[in-house]
């Protein structure tokens, strides 16, 4: 995949911007607060129709525009694809197009191979499991819609039965209640719990090799989907997991209604790093963990371009956040995407000398105050 075109009209802080790309790589620079991470975030939106940081449609509009508006186009699988999105802020009026026709985001309608890489990924070995469900889930619903579908209908039941379990006494036929919702997080726990570790299997394989090729003298990388099953019944036997979990959710009944929150499920899960089997968490240092990291990040590259399709590849501000050992790690892995956008805020960072080791083109893009106020070819 590669993106194509860009215009960018009062989204954040660019009034109007026009852009063409090829494949290669973008070097995009800029002091802090000019629109980098803007400029990415728009070409994300783009693709999957809502932004990568989480943000309301409201925060996406140029302060005190009547709306944004985001056109562009995108090759993939040998195919052109015009994409517009836009909102209009006082009619609350969201809409997404591909090629005229009004619906899906490309992202839904079809697997489009992305990948971002931002500084709170380095972190993500040392924060606590729920950012790495969020990582889990941001990932794999980039690749599943089915994935997202399942897992919107499992997050509202947990919070629809946590309030229940908060005011139980007010509650009828409470015991009707429960088995209902149980049953349902069941169904749709189970198969998120699945889809977890199938695709966190196919990342922990690829990452290992890749953190070998790094260190290969060890410690050996594995990762691994915590869960309150076997990791076996959790990848490959729905019906277990399914008894499993329900065997499971009615002995804690019990204590999830002294606790007043669901205890059992996959939003209690975690994703674990391990070097020598022994959990990075806590037992790997500081560097160890972001090469893992990376590792991994390059996995979800490879994964993509194993599927015959060239990803695009978005480091924002990560060069400035790495030590130069890791970012030759990283820059090895720029070579399993057929584009990609990287933000620096140093001018002379010493990029250029990494970008002589590859055969593809390579470019400057400077931003200043949501403009592009220079765009050069470097090679
Ligand atoms: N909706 C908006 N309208 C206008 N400006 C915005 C909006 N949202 C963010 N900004 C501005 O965008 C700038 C941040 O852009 P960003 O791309 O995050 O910078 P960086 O180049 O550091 O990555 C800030 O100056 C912020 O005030
Ligand atoms: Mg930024």
């Amino acid at each position: 995949m590669y993106i194509k075109e860009l215009q960018l009209t009062n989204f954040r802080n660019y009034v109007r911007e026009t852009l063409e790309f090829q494949p290669g790589i973008y070097v995009i620079q800029g002091n802090n607060g000019q629109g980098k991470s803007n400029l990415l975030e728009a070409i994300y939106s783009l693709c999957f129709g809502r932004s990568f940081r989480n943000f309301q449609e409201n925060d996406l509009v140029r302060w005190n525009a009547p709306y944004y508006y985001l056109q562009g186009s995108v090759c993939l699988q040998q195919r052109l694809y015009r994409l517009e999105m836009g909102y209009e802020t006082q009619k609350k009026r969201k809409v997404v197009k591909i090629d005229g026709k009004t619906g899906k985001s490309l992202g839904l309608d079809q697997k489009c191979p992305l990948v971002c890489f931002i500084p709170e990924d380095l972190e993500l070995i040392r924060r606590g499991p729920a950012e790495r469900r969020r990582f889990m889930d941001r990932e794999i619903s980039q690749l599943s819609p089915l994935y997202r579908k399942h897992l919107n209908r499992y997050n509202r039941i947990v919070s629809q039965k946590n309030r229940a379990l908060k005011e139980i006494y007010h509650l009828k036929n409470r015991e009707e209640l429960f088995k209902v919702w149980n049953n349902q997080l069941v169904y749709f726990g189970s198969r998120i719990i699945q889809k977890r570790s199938l695709v966190v299997a196919d990342w922990s394989e690829m990452s290992a090799q890749n953190y070998e090729m790094l260190f290969p003298e060890g410690p050996r990388l594995r990762m691994d989907y915590d869960t309150f099953c076997s990791p076996d019944v959790a990848r490959d036997k729905i019906e277990q997991l399914e008894a499993a979990f329900s065997d499971k959710i009615e002995l804690m009944a019990k204590e999830e209604q002294r606790r007043g929150y669901s205890l059992l499920g996959p939003h209690r899960d975690d994703l674990l790093f391990l070097l020598d089997d022994k959990e990075a968490r806590r037992y790997a240092s500081h560097g160890q963990q972001r090469s893992a990291i990376i590792a991994l990040k390059a996995a979800q590259l490879q994964l993509y371009q194993q599927q015959k399709e060239e990803p695009v590849f978005m480091l924002d501000d990560i060069f400035s956040e790495l030590d130069l050992r890791r970012r030759q790690e990283c820059f090895a892995l720029l070579r399993d995407a057929g584009q990609v956008f990287l933000t620096i805020t140093e001018k002379d960072s010493g990029l250029g000398s990494f970008l002589q080791q590859f055969t593809f083109p390579s470019f400057f893009l400077q931003v200043h105050k949501g403009r592009v106020a220079k765009k050069e070819r470097i090679k």
